[in-house]
């Protein structure tokens, strides 16, 4: 027997998963423009790693809740080096993935029954992590109009008595948009007011459009509410094998200080970091830069490539602050525009694999691709999308 309510009620693959089994199995290869996984894109990481692993003290096993102290001092030199006040490494806390982060958090901020406020459209993991820990969600809106804006409306109107957090990403997965200064003063507000936590998901904060030096906003500082800020090292550094990310608590005093030993209190349970993992950390972070630049390289070549061929393939490629996916509105009179599921059509007509825009509750004309795809893979599913291979 399984539970009734934490698990989907059932285990089959989607109706697109199907079809892209039933496309492989018909030996037809896909292109694939969805690859995120940073170990299988040809991106550089951190030279040595192997080496310093071998090297690394693997024998002693010291734990710690929080994880080391040495990790954690690393992580408040990355938040140091970024700007971000989170610099203190008695309020920061390793985790094995940001997935277990938002575990950790639900399990801190909520009963069975309370409710988080999440983006919509966004990231499609919340809701079985949530519904795992008996939480609730409830969806405000991010409207695009020549950009992506929260519509604060639809925040207020869905607090409700056992409201306990708002989550917000940024830049968010998959429209790469960030709040503006005034929809952060607005949700700081918000919380404030009504007693709600800040959960801000920054795993993709370093990797900003075009790419630069400056990092991207931070909702972690000095602020009137209970803040916790989600990173690691798998988006960072292009190591997401090495299972590690952090959360960072800041907020008033005693508040932070309570939720931080209630989150020591959870991971203790677990004691989840791999030791070999966090003794990397110090040594991961400093090198950062391989990876960093590469990435933001290949993110701007994939997006001049994804703007050169908006008019041919028919689409609108919607405008964000930054990360690693972007979405295509494909337009009326495209093929793929005219079609129900635009997503749908790239696979069966032209062999091209997008995420479909409902896997992120986006609209069905709308399909998103990763930007660290290999710049050859993105240039030939941009030109099959537009007919090229088929004049
Ligand atoms: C918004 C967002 N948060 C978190 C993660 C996952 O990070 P981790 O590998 O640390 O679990 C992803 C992965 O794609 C993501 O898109």
């Amino acid at each position: 027997m399984t539970s009734h309510g934490r698990l989907p009620p059932e285990f089959e693959p989607s109706p697109f998963a199907r079809a892209i089994e039933a496309k492989r199995g018909a030996g037809r290869g896909i292109l694939d423009l969805t690859v995120a996984n940073p170990t299988r894109v040809g991106l550089p990481r951190a030279a040595g790693l192997e080496a310093a692993l071998r090297g690394a003290d693997l024998l002693h096993y010291d734990p710690d809740p929080r994880g080391t102290e040495a990790a954690r001092r690393a992580v408040a030199a990355y938040h140091r080096a970024r700007g971000t006040s989170a610099s203190e490494p008695d309020r920061i806390l390793l985790t094995s993935s940001t997935s277990e982060a938002y575990a950790h958090l639900f399990r801190l901020l909520c009963d069975p029954g309370d409710e988080v406020l999440v983006p919509r459209p966004s990231y499609p993991l919340f809701e079985p992590l949530a519904r795992l820990e008996s939480v609730g969600l409830a969806s405000y809106r991010l409207r695009y109009d020549e950009g992506w804006r929260v519509d604060l409306e639809s925040v207020e109107a869905l607090v409700g008595p056992r409201t306990r957090a708002v989550v917000v990403v940024q830049p968010n997965n998959p429209t790469g948009s960030c709040l503006d200064a005034g929809e952060a003063a607005a949700l700081e507000s918000l919380c404030a007011e009504r007693g709600l936590a800040l959960i801000a998901d920054e795993v993709f904060g370093d990797f900003p459009w075009p790419p630069r030096d400056a990092p991207l906003p931070s909702l972690l500082g000095d602020r009137g509410v209970l803040t916790f800020g989600l990173n690691g090292i798998s988006k960072l550094c292009g190591l997401p094998q090495m299972k590690l990310g952090w959360i960072a608590v800041t907020g008033p005093e005693p508040m932070a200080a309570r939720a931080y030993e209630g989150l020591e209190w959870i991971a203790d349970l677990f004691l989840s970091v791999g030791a070999p993992a966090q003794a990397m950390l110090p040594w991961v972070l400093e090198r950062r830069d391989t990876f960093h630049r590469a990435a933001l390289a290949r993110i701007h070549e994939n997006l001049r490539t994804l703007v050169a061929g908006s008019d041919r393939a028919g689409y609108d490629l919607l405008r964000g602050d930054g990360g690693w996916s972007a979405v295509l509105r494909f337009l009326p009179g495209s093929p793929a525009g005219d079609a129900p599921d635009a997503a749908v059509w790239a696979l069966e007509e032209e062999d091209v694999l997008l995420h479909p825009g409902h896997f992120y509750e986006l609209e069905d004309h709308d399909a998103v691709l990763s930007l660290i795809a290999e710049p050859e893979r993105v240039h030939d599913g941009i030109e099959r999308l537009s007919g090229a291979k088929r004049s």
